[in-house]
């Protein structure tokens, strides 16, 4: 087998995120932030974007749907100053959508899907500042820190939040894969379910299709597929952390339930699509897994950016309130 390139695998783990941007949300953490980052989050990057001077430019990495590029305009408002604000990411995005759900302006940015950041195609020594909020670690580390010493002036910046392995959000994450693993090995509604279409799915006519569905081996398969759901039921109540199972566990009942109405094909696609859906939400929560960081991982990082000639400050841990573990912080300067 071939080994694939940097961008070739930036490209394709980005696919798993373009469903996430798709649904137009503005970052990452919709159950912590209900509008754009703030507290501690938004002060670091306030704080990091805050010192760079008028028509710096800036280069946001891994921007999602470009919460942390809107920061850097903020930082120039705030500041009575204009900065040249782009967004990259490997998944394809829609920030202007996004941004209007929050009465953002997101013109002021230029962004680019589908754009790598181990080779972002921008000439050397473009950028006052590059950022990254919980992206860097998903990419391939050296390449990506190369890139960015590449493409910052000398004496530009970087700054970093990175995911740490003992944060909220990695725990959540943990109960979600867990939840994951339950509905694949001891509830795999989507198996009978499947079964069931596909018996259904040789009615000639809805009268046929009713027959069908009161035949013994239909009955049976409903049985399973409703013991399945209460099993679900019973594990989201002892998981609050993993209450979308019981989510999927309803839609999977609402697409049977729906059956008579819009025929065996139609419940068909739509368990396709829950399937995709799951599929790429797994995909989604085993990169958040691989990319979070302990203090080793640290400073492999920081050895990793020395290397590229970058000069990276210490990284700290970053708490909402002074409780709560958001991440990493980190910031480097490229050698002059
Ligand atoms: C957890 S999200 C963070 C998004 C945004 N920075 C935020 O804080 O809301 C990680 C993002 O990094 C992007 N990403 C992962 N690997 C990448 C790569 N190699 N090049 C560019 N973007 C990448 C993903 O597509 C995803 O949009």
């Amino acid at each position: 087998m071939t080994k694939r390139s940097s961008k070739e695998t930036a490209l394709a783990a980005g696919d798993a995120w373009s469903r996430y941007w798709a649904s137009r949300t503005l970052h990452s953490c919709p159950c912590a932030f209900s509008g754009n980052y703030d507290d501690e989050i938004r002060e670091f990057w306030l704080g990091f974007f805050g010192d760079l001077p008028d028509g710096a430019r800036v280069l946001d990495i891994g921007t999602g749907n470009g919460a942390v590029a809107f920061l850097a305009c903020d930082a120039a408002r705030q500041s009575d100053r204009t900065f040249h604000v782009e967004g990259i990411d490997a998944a394809e995005i829609h920030p202007a959508e996004a941004a209007r759900q929050h009465g953002i302006d997101a013109s002021q940015v230029v962004f680019s899907s589908r754009t790598a950041c181990e080779q972002t195609g921008y000439p050397d020594a473009r950028f006052d500042a590059v950022s990254s909020q919980y992206a860097v670690e998903y990419s391939r580390v050296a390449d990506t820190l190369a890139e960015i010493a590449r493409i910052l002036k000398p004496g530009g910046r970087a700054g970093f939040i990175l995911h740490h392995k003992d944060s909220e959000a990695l725990a959540t994450t943990r109960a979600e894969i867990r939840a994951f693993d339950f509905l694949r090995d001891e509830a795999a509604l989507v198996v009978p379910s499947r079964r069931l279409l596909k018996r259904l799915g040789y009615a000639r006519n809805p009268q046929d299709l009713a027959k069908r569905l009161q035949e013994p081996e239909s009955k049976r398969l409903r049985a399973e597929i409703e013991a399945l759901i209460g099993k679900v039921g019973q594990f989201a109540g002892e998981n609050p952390q993993a209450a979308f199972a019981q989510a999927i566990a309803l839609q999977v009942a609402r697409i049977l339930n729906g059956v008579g109405t819009n025929g065996p094909a139609a419940a068909m696609e739509s368990l396709r699509i829950l399937e995709d859906e799951m599929a790429a939400h797994r995909a989604r929560l085993e990169a958040i897994r691989k990319a979070a960081q302990d203090a080793t991982d640290l400073d492999r990082f920081c050895e990793t950016a020395r290397a590229v000639g970058l000069l990276p400050s210490a990284p700290a841990e970053l708490r909402r309130a002074g409780r709560e573990l958001l991440g990493w912080t980190l910031s480097a300067s490229r050698a002059t």
